[in-house]
């Protein structure tokens, strides 16, 4: 959706960057730049920086980035529009009309609010006549008064339609209930009815604290087709991808770290015997958007899933994703419980403090892992055992833990602690061979380091990218020099992300309008970051000869790009003629 430019115009200039960031982090000045603590990673050095005078953020440990609106996308967890809308917000602007926009976001509004009002009436149904069995219930399950009320559990009644009744006394109509997904809609006769019926309710809380959905577990077994829990389906404000039941509690705890596990009741329980930093993902296994949302809040995760079969496997499916984010992970496993509930109202919280002290580390979790895949009485599969332990046990960065792990390897895998060394050496240099080749092509490129994470921000042609990267910087810096661009044409710029933020620098320049990385639209958050690390590196003053050096090279990268094409195809022709020819 597009605002309109001027506003964004004034939006950003009324947004200065290092305010709206010192909002949620403590910066500190350091020559041009402030720094601080990255309010997206954890880290105990400040390497977020936040660059005042080009209106962008970076940071060199996680390597996010953008302008303003970006910023206020990922710290809050908003989309484009609602980005905007938020800042607006701060500096009492008000949003241009876009019908389409504000209908959607009032439709939200209402949402939230219905979603309030459907939790607070589950809640007083827990105390209510019909709920008397649902309390005994949750008491009977462990959960104190207490407990009900700060999660706000509560029961929806046996009934069709108390629900319904209730929402609609409030001033709700039939369609937001649809939209909420509380109801359902009967086939025959249009008809809505309660969705949740005689189940004890989570209510499932964002991180602004807005009710978005419940979770409703089943209280008897008396129907064995009965889902045990029933979840909101997706709405405009619901989506289990993206969010962790508790974690608008666990965002506030002390203790440093979050623990991850796979169910309400564990959560639940958790929190109870104090380690109030556990959340549980909703029915769904991880995904990288959960991974991300945890990066808001700590650099260390323990994971604790259930210890059935299909609880490892989503461990492991887990892990990856967690690392992948930057986060530290302790896995730990449940010994005689099934799950942390049990094991919590069977053996109390300092028999699980001991269990999280020691919960196994990474590398044991994943040597075990490994084990699991081969039958060690074979000689084969005994190989390839020791040989994918090796690797493992080559990216260990201490000595001692080499060292340790290796004679437990080798004496499993039945081979002398020397030919395990030997394996694992050799694994080593090659790694080590090839970083160091690695970085020696790092050292060989000029301005910056590294491609582009992302395929579609592939470099093809990396001189003209590099050309393409400095005139953007460049100009970003001094916008006057786009002057100098008339000849340069976009579609000449070999990556499309450069090619589409130059035509929005050009047009934005002629129509004499601020050229800033805020005012960029359609950047995705890659994007934006990416574009941030560029104009970070740029350093030094601008000046006309490497700002015309650039459009020279993106220009003749461009022809001869070209003429290869077409030299290619004159070539191709050629030998088809040729064949041709020689079945004459
Ligand atoms: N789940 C679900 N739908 C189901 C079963 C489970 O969405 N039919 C989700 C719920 O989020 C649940 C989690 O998976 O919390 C874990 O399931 P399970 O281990 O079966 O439940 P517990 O959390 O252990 O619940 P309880 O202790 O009440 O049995
Ligand atoms: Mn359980």
């Amino acid at each position: 959706m597009a605002f309109p430019p001027a506003f964004l115009d004034e939006l950003t200039a009324r947004n200065p960057i290092e305010d709206v960031v010192g909002q949620y982090v403590t910066l500190r000045r350091s020559g041009g730049n402030l720094f601080g603590l990255c309010p997206f990673h954890g880290e105990k050095t400040a390497s977020f920086s936040v660059a005042p005078d080009k209106g962008i953020y970076y940071c060199f440990g996680c390597h996010k980035g953008g302008g303003v609106i970006n910023f206020q996308m990922e710290i809050e967890g908003l989309s484009y529009p609602d980005a905007v809308r938020a800042l607006a917000k701060r500096v009492g602007m008000t949003v241009p009309d876009d019908e389409q926009y504000q209908s959607r976001y009032r439709q939200q509004e209402r949402l939230w609010a219905l979603h309030k009002e459907a939790a607070r009436f589950f809640h007083s149904q827990l105390y209510a006549p019909g709920g008397a069995k649902a309390l005994e219930y949750a008491l009977g399950r462990g959960m104190p008064k207490a407990t009900l009320t700060t999660f706000g559990i509560g029961y929806a009644p046996n009934t069709w339609d108390s629900l319904v009744k209730a929402m609609r006394a409030k001033g709700y109509t039939d369609q937001e209930l649809i939209d909420s997904g509380l109801v359902t809609v009967a086939k025959k006769n249009g008809n809505i009815f309660d969705r949740f019926r005689d189940r004890l309710m989570f209510p499932i809380i964002d991180v602004r604290g807005n009710v978005i959905g419940f979770g409703g577990r089943i209280m008897n077994n008396d129907d064995p087709n009965a889902a045990k829990y029933l979840n909101s389906p997706e709405t405009i404000i619901f989506n289990k991808r993206k969010n962790l039941f508790a974690l608008n509690l666990a965002k506030k705890s002390k203790l440093g770290y979050l623990i991850l596990v796979e169910g309400y009741m564990d959560a639940i329980a958790l929190h109870q015997y104090g380690f109030d930093c556990a959340v549980a993902s909703l029915g769904t296994s991880l995904t990288e958007e959960h991974a991300t949302l945890l990066t808001r809040y700590t650099d260390q995760v323990v994971l604790i899933y259930d210890g059935d079969e299909a609880g490892q496997r989503a461990s492991a499916r887990a892990i990856p994703i967690l690392e992948k984010a930057g986060l530290q992970i302790r896995v730990l496993k449940m010994k005689d419980a099934k799950d942390p509930d049990e094991y919590l109202k069977k053996f109390g919280a300092d028999a699980f403090k001991v269990l999280l002290e020691d919960a196994s580390n990474r590398v044991e979790y994943q040597i075990n892992a490994i084990r699991r895949k081969y039958d060690l009485r074979e000689d084969n599969q005994r190989v390839e055992f020791i040989t994918e332990c090796a690797k493992l046990i080559a990216t260990l960065p201490s000595s001692i833990q080499r060292e340790i792990y290796g004679r437990r390897v080798a004496e499993e895998g039945k081979i002398t602690y020397e030919a395990m060394e030997a394996e694992v050496k050799k694994v080593w240099k090659k790694r080590q061979n090839r970083e160091k080749k690695a970085e020696e092509k790092r050292i060989l490129e000029p301005a910056r380091t590294t491609q582009p994470k992302s395929r579609t921000l592939r470099y093809d042609n990396v001189k003209s990218a590099r050309a393409e990267e400095s005139l953007i910087a460049q100009a970003m810096k001094e916008p006057a020099l786009l002057d100098l661009t008339e000849a340069l044409k976009p579609e000449e710029f070999s990556v499309p992300l450069f090619s589409r933020v130059y035509a929005q620098m050009r047009s934005r320049h002629e129509a004499h309008l601020a050229v800033t990385m805020a005012t960029l639209e359609e950047l995705s958050a890659e994007e934006a970051s990416h574009l941030a690390l560029v104009i970070n590196s740029q350093s030094g003053p601008v000046n006309e000869q490497a700002f015309l050096d650039c459009v020279r090279t993106i220009q003749s990268q461009h022809r001869k790009a070209n003429v290869t094409t077409e030299d290619d195809l004159m070539a191709m022709r050629k030998k088809m003629q040729e064949r041709k020819g020689m079945k004459l």
